[in-house]
């Protein structure tokens, strides 16, 4: 096997608004569901919020400069949908707007590309206050707000993802409850999934009549790898039924313009799904012009009773509330093997096996790894150094095992590692670091951990080392 990825594949490194930006009341921005939740007492690990982050905001210039240091030749980052248009609605705040318009003219001169998302998890409060994505007009103002960005940003940023892992913002903020806005209401969760599709729908239409046609749209999703604990038939049944909930319930309508099948039976004991109205399915269904992936670790479930562990053994966090709707007859269980930080189980190979499923269920349409990475315990050494080889193993298997991927066919075009320095992991607060460059929370410095030099390397050569 070659070892070496072709010339022009994106080495990347992922960030989001809420995770590393701060400033959260500058320049017009006003509260998304995140700074409400954060700031809600039990939410989140020690009570961290997002209110200073790791101030990126004010430190954007030095931040790109680190990247082009690092090699990185993509960035992806998302916009703060509070800072660009405040209630989600009206006019685009201008102040808001400038900071995306410079950190991308910034990227520009370094010969970064820009890999812009518009939506990872920061919903304005007022439209949370106003329904949130159980609502169907959220969709219809996410349109609307992709449109103020496109026409704002279009002419420099070519890259595009609508929506980041969809089904955390629909299940863990909806269903169990441990994302924002932290409701705990399945019916609500199903029916922002759909109108989560549905904005993603609108919101491609709308690019492309705000955008030039070069310009390429993508969505990023967290799609599961679910392995059955055993081969006999209710086990089997039990990764069916978690793979449409999972899925499914995304790239059904995404991609092929059709919930699965059993979707609606499965789900009859807490909705109608009477909030699908005729036409959605066509407008969700829109070309797209590349897939991103985000795949971080592996899912083992059988039959078996739920019970109230089951949202803790599939490693979205705690929570007396199930993410999956309708699903009590499936149980989740810890996959064996080593972990990181977070409790997931690492397995290289269930990258494999989600590559190679889109290869087959779309053919012809380019694949981005968009996230990949792992949390550790990192500490600083006497000398300042960061060393994390743990880290640089798990990256190396990984970037092995799209590499292999690829060979077999998967046409796999840049990989974002996640993420370019440590930052505010949710509802885990400060303590889980993910970051290539190691930061500390009481000086605001920026180190490169050893994977950061090790990637550098690779970006550089495009050869994975022995
Ligand atoms: C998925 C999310 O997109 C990102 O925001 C998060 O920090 C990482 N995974 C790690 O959990």
């Amino acid at each position: 096997m070659s070892d070496r990825f072709p010339p022009g594949f994106l080495w990347g490194a992922a960030t989001s608004a809420y995770q590393i930006e701060g400033a959260t009341a500058e320049d017009g921005r006003t509260p998304s569901i995140w700074d409400t939740f954060s700031h809600t007492p039990g939410r989140t690990a020690d009570g961290d919020t997002g209110d200073r982050a790791v101030d990126h905001y004010h430190r954007m210039r030095e931040d790109v400069a680190l990247m082009a240091e690092l090699g990185i030749t993509s960035y992806r980052f998302s916009v703060s949908w509070s800072r660009v248009q405040p209630t989600g609605r009206g006019p685009a705040v201008q102040l808001g707007l400038d900071f995306y318009r410079r950190l991308v003219d910034e990227l520009l001169d370094h010969n970064i590309t820009p890999a812009l998302t518009l939506y990872h998890w920061d919903l304005p409060q007022d439209l949370e206050d106003a329904g949130g994505w159980p609502a169907r007009d959220t969709a219809l103002r996410f349109a609307e707000y992709a449109t103020l960005v496109g026409a704002a940003l279009g002419d420099r940023v070519e890259r595009w993802t609508t929506l980041n892992e969809p089904w955390c913002s629909a299940f863990l903020g909806y269903a169990s409850g441990v994302h924002a806005p932290g409701r705990t209401e399945p019916a609500a969760s199903l029916s922002a999934a759909h109108h989560l599709n549905l904005a993603h729908g609108l919101a491609t239409s709308a690019l492309r009549s705000a955008m030039p046609a070069r310009n390429q749209i993508a969505v990023s999703l967290n799609s599961a790898v679910i392995r059955p604990r055993s081969q006999d038939p209710a086990d089997l049944e039990a990764v069916r039924r978690i793979d449409d909930l999972a899925n499914g319930v995304f790239h059904g309508p995404m991609l092929h313009g059709a919930y699965p099948s059993r979707l609606f039976a499965d789900t009859a004991s807490v909705t109608d799904w009477s909030f699908v109205r005729d036409g959605d399915l066509r407008a969700i269904h829109q070309p797209l012009d590349a897939l991103g992936l985000n795949y971080y670790t592996t899912s083992l479930v059988s039959a078996g009773a739920a019970g109230s562990g089951a949202a803790r053994a599939d490693g979205h966090g705690a929570s007396a509330h199930s993410p999956w709707p309708g699903a009590e007859s499936v149980a989740f269980h810890q996959p064996p093997g080593e972990r990181t930080a977070m409790g997931w189980t690492i397995d290289a190979s269930g990258l494999y096996d989600l590559l190679l499923r889109y290869t087959k269920e779309v053919p012809g349409l380019p694949l981005l790894v968009t996230e990949n990475g792992a949390a550790y315990d990192d500490k600083p050494g006497p000398d300042g150094s960061v060393h994390d080889p743990d880290r640089i193993r798990y990256l190396y298997d990984h970037l092995a095992t799209v590499r292999r991927a690829m060979e077999a066919g998967a046409d796999v075009r840049g990989y974002y590692l996640w993420s370019l320095m440590d930052n505010f992991e949710w509802s885990y607060g400060y303590g889980k670091r993910f970051g290539a460059v190691y930061v500390d929370y009481e000086t605001l410095a920026r180190t490169p951990k050893s994977s950061a030099h090790w990637y550098a390397e690779l970006a550089r050569t495009g050869e994975l080392p022995e």
